[in-house]
């Protein structure tokens, strides 16, 4: 099976679950405790229901949407996620030239393997950078200012990882960063020689916006993992976020927020948008999925903030349905990654491709012309 057989975000998955040894796939793949969020965050689109409205000229479907100040020309984009090349030796480079291609946003993670500045120097697209506000302030402070000489359009504050889900997968598999050569983990190097080979041809695994900053404090026998975990700060704050807020004064995303009430204090820092995300199942299980909170939110803050909904979306469908239900985007992390494992760049447009194209055959069909008029009208909740 090659990409051109992959039909659906599905048959990407099964792709990405041959390509890649087992410690990446379920990286990837999987979530936290009993992963019930994970599943849930997809289950939960089947409890809505689309209703078309017929008769109309529906020859031109226009998928433009205007988000963080920007117009992107589909209704979704790549969420951040760390460590691109343990799936494919063209990394985030892969994945940002293909949203580029596309013409929609990347997000850059904190934790990905390629710098900010490599991703700015590589594509002209819209990009943001997702941030941790980091028990070393400098280090925030320091993003900040690359971030704004580097072009960034925006910054996402990720808020639900204080520390690191429960990933249960990750220890069965002993998943490591960089990967470790150990007697089980060779096996599975062994049986997928591709990304072997590759690996051995392009050793770079290194977490790049941060690696100098271990270096530099001689931390370089700390592995970067843990210099990374021993960086998570249970001590952070709205009052660091409004802070954060005020040093980048441009388009600023919270990300992972669930509840009305975190959301109205979003608005009271001054953010711009929210992700309402429970970043893929991967943190506290048992969290609502994502497209449940999108009322609740929306009715609390009204045009206050910008909704982004991001966990759970394989079709393009379930864009539709977050935008019906208030969204005014939806981003994808998992959809691409497995895109990107099974066939770089290549993959990722794949996976673009295919969702873009579902969206916009979706919207025909629903008799919806433009994402401004997509409203609650085409939607209801199941009896
Ligand atoms: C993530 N996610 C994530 N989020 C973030 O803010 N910073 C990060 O570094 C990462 N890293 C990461 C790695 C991997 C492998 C995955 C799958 C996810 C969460 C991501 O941004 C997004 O919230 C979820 O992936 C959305 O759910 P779906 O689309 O994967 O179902």
């Amino acid at each position: 099976m090659g990409l051109v057989n992959c039909n659906n975000i599905s048959d990407l998955r099964k792709l990405a679950h041959k390509k890649l040894p087992a410690p990446m796939f379920h990286y990837i793949d999987g979530g936290s405790d009993d992963e019930w969020t994970l599943g849930r965050s997809t289950d939960a689109f089947s409890d809505y229901e689309l209703l078309p409205s017929y008769l109309k000229n529906i020859e031109n479907i226009d998928l433009r949407t205007k988000i963080l100040g920007t117009t992107l020309d589909l209704p979704f984009f790549l969420a951040p996620t760390g460590m691109s090349r343990l799936f494919h030796h063209e990394k985030e480079l892969g994945a940002c030239k293909a949203a580029d291609k596309f013409g929609t946003l990347y997000s850059l993670s904190t934790l990905a393997t390629t710098s900010l500045e490599e991703v700015a120097a590589s594509t002209a697209g819209p990009k943001m950078f997702q941030i941790y506000i980091l028990k070393d302030r400098g280090l925030t402070r320091e993003f900040v200012t690359r971030c704004k000489e580097a072009g960034y359009q925006a910054l996402c504050l990720t808020v639900d990882t204080m520390l690191s889900g429960n990933r249960e997968r990750d220890r069965v598999n002993g998943m490591t960063m960089p990967p470790k050569f150990t007697l089980k983990s060779m096996m599975s190097y062994i049986t997928h020689p591709v990304w072997a080979m590759n690996t051995l041809l392009h050793p770079d695994f290194k977490l790049a916006n941060v690696a100098h900053r271990v270096d530099a404090i001689g931390k370089s026998t700390m592995g970067l993992m843990s210099y990374v975990n021993s960086q998570f700060d249970r001590t952070v704050t709205w009052d660091d976020a409004a802070w954060l807020v005020k040093e980048w004064g441009g388009p600023f995303v919270i990300k992972g927020l669930q509840t009305p009430a975190d959301a109205k204090r979003a608005v009271e820092i001054g953010a711009s948008a929210i992700m309402i995300s429970n970043h893929g199942g991967r943190q506290l299980d048992t969290t609502p999925a994502p497209v449940d909170c999108i009322r609740p939110i929306r009715d609390e803050v009204g045009n206050a903030l910008e909704l982004i909904v991001d966990g759970g979306i394989r079709r393009g469908t379930h864009v539709v349905k977050a935008l019906a239900l208030g969204a005014n985007a939806c981003s994808i992390g998992r959809p691409y990654l497995y895109g990107l494992a099974s066939g770089g760049q290549k993959g990722v447009e794949h996976a673009i491709d295919l969702l873009a194209k579902e969206v916009e055959r979706d919207m025909a069909l629903l008799g919806c012309t433009d994402i401004a008029s997509l409203t609650e009208s085409y939607i209801q909740q199941r009896r």
